[in-house]
């Protein structure tokens, strides 16, 4: 409802470019410059003027961006929120300026009246996709994990952490010794994980590591191989995301599994935005994408050959 008004006037004018505003969170990881990357290529094979802000991880920017676009008059916002808390007062404000907003991969704790869809995966399934790997190829015996959390406060920080727990819930032998965030960047993983490995006398002690990223688990299998151990097999690495360096780290054999997450977000939520400024279509509030799993048996250079050229 809150878009017929802008919908009527596009229509009226006869226009058919549409301005859209991209709050972008940054680039902390191989993913999120994919997600950037398919977002302009879509953009532009539409005939959409995308206007992009990267707000340097910080929810101030993004907010800034928001009242930025909304002062514009774009016909529409996607955002990647960085955290989940916080974004009351601007979604409201682009809710009285009838401009839609529509969520890219990441979840909001605001009443969902607020944004018209969200485009993503369910997170925590995900983070039992993760957790059903790791019950299911960890050595005989007790398995002392270590867990890379994400961006502080993100929802796949909090949905991969309560995922992955779903999973190994009631395996008594499998224990998380340890959490921390890398903030979902490649150096945060290196430097988190030569502090778990120190904290765990070295590390031959530890398991498997639980990466919410596949960028902080390439940081992590730097840092376990400078302190003498052998990543994929002294210490199984499972993630999530499906970048094109995982699959060369699987080929190597120093990952075992990763979680895929498409970096092609933009493709449903334009074609959700296209519907409803057309006539009024309502999309469903989630639009889901699909979590699939990948292990050292899937050709893993095939799969690298498929993703290298998508910006990552
Ligand atoms: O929100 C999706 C997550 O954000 C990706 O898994 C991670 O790589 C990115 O930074």
């Amino acid at each position: 409802k809150f878009l017929l008004g802008a919908a009527l006037a596009a229509l009226a004018t006869g226009a058919t470019a549409q301005t859209i505003g991209f709050s972008q969170i940054g680039s902390e990881s191989g993913w999120r410059a994919a997600e950037t990357t398919v977002t302009r290529q879509e953009a532009e094979e539409r005939g959409i003027d995308l206007r992009f802000s990267d707000a340097q991880q910080r929810q101030e920017n993004q907010i800034a961006a928001i009242r930025s676009f909304i002062a514009q008059g774009v016909d529409a916002i996607l955002l990647a929120p960085v955290v989940a808390t916080g974004w009351d007062n601007v979604l409201e404000e682009a809710s009285e300026a009838e401009i839609p907003v529509v969520l890219l991969d990441r979840q909001v704790d605001s009443s969902d009246d607020l944004y018209l869809t969200a485009v993503g995966s369910d997170l925590v399934h995900e983070g039992e996709v993760a957790g059903e790997w790791l019950v299911e190829n960890k050595p005989e015996g007790e398995c002392r994990v270590v867990e890379l959390e994400g961006t502080t406060g993100s929802s796949p920080a909090i949905d991969r952490a309560t995922g992955f727990r779903n999973a190994i819930e009631g395996h008594d032998d499998i224990e998380i010794v340890r959490s921390q965030t890398g903030d979902f960047t490649r150096s945060g993983g290196k430097e988190v994980m030569e502090s778990f490995l120190q904290a765990e006398g070295g590390g031959e002690n530890i398991c498997a590591l639980y990466a919410h990223n596949d960028d902080m688990a390439l940081g992590a299998i730097q840092a376990i191989k400078e302190a003498g151990l052998d990543p994929g097999n002294d210490i199984l690495i499972v993630s999530i995301d499906a970048v094109p360096d995982i699959f060369t780290a699987m080929a190597e054999g120093d990952a075992n599994a990763t979680v895929e997450l498409t970096p092609n977000m933009a493709g449903p939520a334009f074609d959700a935005l296209e519907a409803y400024l057309y006539d009024g279509t309502v999309p469903p509030k989630f639009i889901q994408t699909e979590s699939t799993l990948y292990t050292q048996d899937d050709d893993p250079m095939a799969e690298y050959e498929k993703r290298k050229d998508l910006g990552y």
